[in-house]
């Protein structure tokens, strides 16, 4: 099979979501934490991919392809701990979110499509083939914490 034969499957694949069972949390810490540790690992795939893209490391397609693939797949549940209220004073989230979170809910399903469409976009292996959707994510995370993150 040719890859542009290949591309279909792809975007098929890369939409399939992991099933969303929501957790529930015995205490507000254990959310705050999980959302925290989440949330740092979105920032080490993207980030890398980010620092390629500026050029303040070379541009490894293989990398590239993995940190986006793997992006793709973790923001599949990044909405994981935001379900109920759960605040501490460790948390930058804010309360906004769940007098919103309808609006919450439609930018992290957005932030996951975009994901999506980035995994995609990098299977070319040129650098400039991702820089669109690489910013539409970009975007994502920034009007997001805008709204709902403390700084
Ligand atoms: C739909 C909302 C939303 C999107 C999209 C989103 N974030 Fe976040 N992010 C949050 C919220 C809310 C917090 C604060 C969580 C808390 O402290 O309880 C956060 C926290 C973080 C943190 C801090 C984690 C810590 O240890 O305190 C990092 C880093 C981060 N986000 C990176 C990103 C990056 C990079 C993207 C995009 C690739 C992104 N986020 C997309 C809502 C979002």
């Amino acid at each position: 099979m040719t890859f542009k034969k290949l591309i279909p499957y792809a975007a098929a694949a890369a939409f399939v979501s992991v099933s969303a069972h929501a957790m529930d949390f015995a205490k507000d810490e254990d959310a705050v934490n999980l959302r925290k540790a989440h949330m740092d690992l979105v920032g080490t795939y993207f980030g890398d991919m980010g620092a390629m893209i500026k050029g303040k490391k070379p541009f490894d397609a293989a990398q590239f392809q993995s940190n986006a693939d793997r992006l793709a797949v973790v923001t599949q549940w990044s909405g994981e701990g935001f379900e109920g209220k759960h605040l501490t004073s460790d948390s930058k989230a804010k309360p906004e979110i769940w007098e919103n979170k309808a609006e919450f809910d439609k930018l992290m399903k957005a932030f996951s499509e975009k994901a999506g469409k980035l995994k995609i976009a990098s299977a070319s292996g040129v650098m400039k083939d991702s820089i669109p959707a690489f910013k539409e994510v970009a975007d994502s995370c920034g009007s997001c914490h805008k709204k709902f993150k403390n700084k």
